[in-house]
């Protein structure tokens, strides 16, 4: 969703700003800005635009913006429409200019009182509430840092802000409640950021400010405050992200470079299991021996492809380790009255670390007496892991494509990681399937990519699919949450009407919409429910209805006219949902290139979801 970025140099940082801005635009907006300093003519100027950054920079190009101080912003709307007015930054009176992500819970009562001190509003934000009590604190004589901590004093709800004052040039303060802000350091200048991507081409080295933090940055030097105003030290980190991991490539998008990423994915996340040479409970963290011993049950909390994650995992959890595995929708679960057991490890899945419904069920979980938490995400330092208690980062790289995949397969590879530890732990699982175990991870790259060596054939299909309306997904047992996933990854991209069911439940009503016109996508793997499946095959099949069947190499499946089957290599035991996410990521991939969509950022999603 928004993002922000920040720069004070001794060169034009409007560059520095708009590189930012692009990096960002893979979080979704719909709006983007920057602010300067001139210094030269004592002003706050200003561009923004609806709409790409490309034509945000083309502006700011045309009307020479150049500076030493500057903010930038990309907003997905909130409060107020997708209007150039209530794009980011916000400026009050000429003077000052924020850049804000998150939603300030008490704007009406501020705007109000801010009115009768005479305060005029431009936008339907709430944003602009907070430039302008920024303002009102600066006017009563107060540094630009003192006014900002009075001012987030009176806010209510989340923020990362950023600000600059043409009165003071040669400074930039920010500050951070529930939104993720960043200091970048640098030599004789200083950044700030939501997200490392934005700045990592001029510094890796960045401070995450915690809750409750402000920052001043100057050319020279940062200094951070608490959140009772004194000042502190906080550690500094040298971001890993890659360069490389952030531009396209040879790939036509990111979605389709992230697909092919997998195999290199998925074994950078075994890595620390095959280092260790086996499961144990030091892969999640120092003390994750004593929370994880007596555990007596799961709770997994996450939402969209993580929940489907998820529901893979307690087919794992509850047949391997045996105890009881539940998986709820995090905006689900925060709203609902819990049965709290304090024996159970509550498990959040988040890619971004950021997801607000995840996290608010983490704090909720939290709030009932829940203190086993572990967070699988695959960005350091995000929130989530953040306010967890264990941690396991998979390390699939970050993942810019707003269809969300390297990220699955590698959550599914560290929620087995999870579930064999647990087994091992209970005494539930002996030396060979230990190795038996491992032997599956060790060959899991290979299997990966052999399922995407099939691509040629998927892109065949895909192209059937693209005049297509609707499309029915069957699975079964640990690969009805793989046909779940199939079902959104195509509807998110091509817009394709796509419901997922699990195959035994299609005569309890969906048949009824089975026709030649409604493609139906089965996951066939050669497990134990396979002649099942088979059987609810005939079903689709007696109604006239044209079947896309992934299987096995073993699964001796008839092919006809209407019975189309592409067989993965081999079948990989339980860890088959893992090749089998592979084919429905390329069919919903390719069938949203027929229909020309675009790919990376499908209408109306963002990637990070920072809002309820
Ligand atoms: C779908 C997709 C979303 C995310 C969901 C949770 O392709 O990407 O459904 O999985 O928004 O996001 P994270 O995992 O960042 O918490």
């Amino acid at each position: 969703m928004c993002g922000i970025v920040g720069a004070i140099a001794d060169r034009d940082v409007v560059p520095v700003l708009i590189e930012g801005l692009k990096r960002l635009e893979y979080r979704g907006y719909d709006s983007a800005g920057i602010a300067v300093v001139d210094a030269n003519a004592g002003d706050v100027r200003r561009v923004r635009r609806t709409g790409r950054v490309a034509e945000m920079e083309a502006a700011a190009q045309a009307e020479h913006f150049a500076s030493r101080l500057g903010i930038g912003h990309t907003r997905w709307a909130t409060h107020g429409g997708v209007t150039e007015g209530n794009a980011h930054p916000h400026v009050s009176h000429g003077e000052l200019a924020l850049v804000h992500n998150g939603i300030i819970e008490n704007h009406d009562e501020q705007r109000d009182r801010l009115r009768k001190l005479g305060y005029a509003f431009e936008s339907q934000t709430d944003t602009e509430v907070i430039a302008h009590l920024i303002h009102y604190y600066r006017a009563q004589g107060n540094s630009l840092l003192a006014a900002l901590q009075h001012a987030v004093k009176e806010l209510r709800g989340a923020y990362a802000i950023a600000v600059i004052d043409k009165r003071d040039p040669d400074r930039m303060v920010a500050a951070r409640m529930g939104c993720p802000l960043l200091v970048g350091l640098g030599e004789g200048e200083n950044f700030v950021a939501s997200d490392v991507s934005a700045i990592v081409s001029s510094t890796r080295r960045v401070i995450f400010l915690e809750e409750g933090d402000t920052a001043e940055l100057t050319r020279d030097g940062v200094k951070v405050f608490d959140a009772n105003g004194a000042e502190i030290q906080r550690d500094v980190h040298v971001s890993d992200v890659s360069l490389a991991s952030l531009e396209l490539g040879p790939y036509r998008h990111f979605m389709q470079k992230e697909i092919h990423e997998q195999p290199r994915a998925v074994a950078d996340t075994i890595e620390a299991v095959m280092d260790n040479r086996g499961f144990s409970a030091s892969l999640f963290g120092a003390d994750a021996d004593a929370v994880m011993r007596d555990v007596e049950a799961v709770q997994i909390l996450a939402c969209g492809t993580s929940y489907y994650a998820g529901l893979v995992a307690r087919y794992w959890i509850e047949s391997i380790v045996g105890i009881p595995c539940a998986v709820d929708i995090a905006s689900e679960y925060r709203y609902r009255d819990v049965v709290a057991n304090p024996k159970q490890l509550v498990v959040t899945i988040s890619q971004s670390g950021e997801t607000l419904d995840t996290m608010e069920a983490l704090k909720y979980a939290k709030s009932l007496g829940h203190e086993r938490t572990l967070s699988i995400c695959n960005v350091p330092e995000s929130a989530i892991p953040r306010a967890s208690r264990l941690v396991y980062y998979t390390r699939a790289g970050a993942e810019i494509g707003v269809a969300s995949t390297k990220a699955f397969t590698t959550q599914l590879v560290a929620l087995f990681t999870l579930t064999c530890t647990l087994a091992k732990l209970r005494g539930k699982l002996d030396g060979d399937i230990e190795q038996s175990h491992l032997e599956g991870l060790r060959q899991l790259p290979g299997s990966v990519q052999h399922a995407l060596n099939l691509e040629p054939q998927i892109v065949a299909w895909a192209e059937k699919f693209a005049s297509k309306q609707h499309a029915l997904f069957l699975g079964r047992g640990m690969h009805y949450p793989i046909a779940l996933e199939g079902a959104l990854k195509l509807k998110e991209i091509s817009y394709i009407h796509a419901e997922a069911y699990p195959a035994g439940e299609l005569k309890h009503g969906p048949l009824a919409l089975v026709d030649s016109d409604m493609p139906v996508v089965v996951i066939a793997p050669n497990d134990m429910l396979l002649e099942k499946v088979k059987s609810n095959i005939q079903e689709v099949r007696a109604r006239g209805g044209e079947m896309f069947v992934f299987a096995d190499a073993d699964s001796h499946f008839g092919e006809s006219e209407q019975v189309h089957v592409i067989r993965t290599p081999r079948h990989v035991g339980v860890l088959s949902p893992i090749v089998h996410a592979i084919p429905v990521q390329l069919l919903a991939y390719h069938a949203a290139l027929a229909r020309g969509t675009d790919v990376d950022k499908p209408r109306n999603l963002a990637k990070s979801v920072t809002v309820e």
